[in-house]
């Protein structure tokens, strides 16, 4: 099986340093958070055609819309991009409101069950990938000949979502960051269902004074030591 799983917080660079390693590679790269977020569009999508609350939407309910609409993943050459009725939805699935619900709506074991059954497939298929996530090692393949575990100070992970969206960095800002960060991993690793953890057979990446390149490179070069390139 040729799957590196890249777990960690929110913000901790996951899906930009999965990329660079599946290109390093010559791999795959899928973001199974992208695969949360087209689940919790739709379900807020289903919410606001209702005009009731986001939360009264059942995890079936959502995942047939899902299978209604034809959620796929299409690759960009590297990475697997969502797409909804045959059109893409990447900024779509990153809207403040997808991500303010999307804690709520991955915490359902069915909404889990649909995307892992997603991703098995895919790797069964004999994708070689590296995935991005908060369960991939723990829960998804636990088998995976690599499990990384990708983590930052939170005044560094808030400080890089505010630059990623061209948000200016001041100290009030950088606290209300926080704060939202703090707040995602808290429901994120307290769920019942496959909450975030370091499995213990991860290998620690703290990227706080790593330069971008310099995480990318311990990562291939853990892939080498281990046979995988
Ligand atoms: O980009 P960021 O790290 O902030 O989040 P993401 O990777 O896009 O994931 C969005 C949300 O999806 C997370 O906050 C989790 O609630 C959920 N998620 C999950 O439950 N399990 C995964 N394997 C990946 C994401």
């Amino acid at each position: 099986m040729k799957v590196i799983a890249l777990d960690g917080p929110s913000a901790s660079g996951k899906s930009s340093t999965a990329r660079a390693v599946a290109q390093a590679l010559g791999w795959s790269h899928l973001d199974s958070g992208s695969l949360y977020r087209g689940l919790t569009l739709v379900a807020l999508e289903i919410a606001s055609a209702r005009r009731v609350a986001a939360g009264s939407v059942g995890a079936r309910e959502i995942v047939d819309a899902v299978e209604g609409r034809g959620l796929q993943l299409h690759s960009d050459g590297v990475t697997f991009l969502v797409y909804l009725d045959g059109l893409p939805k990447d900024d779509a699935i990153r809207t403040a409101e997808v991500t303010a619900h999307v804690s709520a709506v991955s915490a359902m074991p069915e909404v889990r069950m649909w995307v892992d059954q997603r991703m098995r497939e895919m790797v069964h298929g004999g994708l070689a990938v590296v995935i991005d996530g908060r369960d991939i090692g723990s829960v998804v393949f636990p088998e995976a000949p690599l499990k990384v575990f990708l983590t930052a100070t939170a005044a560094a992970r808030a400080s890089r979502r505010l630059s990623q969206r061209g948000e200016e960095i001041d100290p009030a800002a950088l606290r209300r960051e926080s704060g939202t960060l703090a707040e995602r991993d808290r429901k994120d690793s307290s769920r019942p269902v496959a909450p975030l953890v370091q499995p213990p057979d991860a290998l620690l990446l703290d990227s706080t004074t790593l330069s971008f390149d310099q995480q990318v490179d311990r990562i291939v070069g853990w892939a080498k030591e281990r046979g995988l390139a």
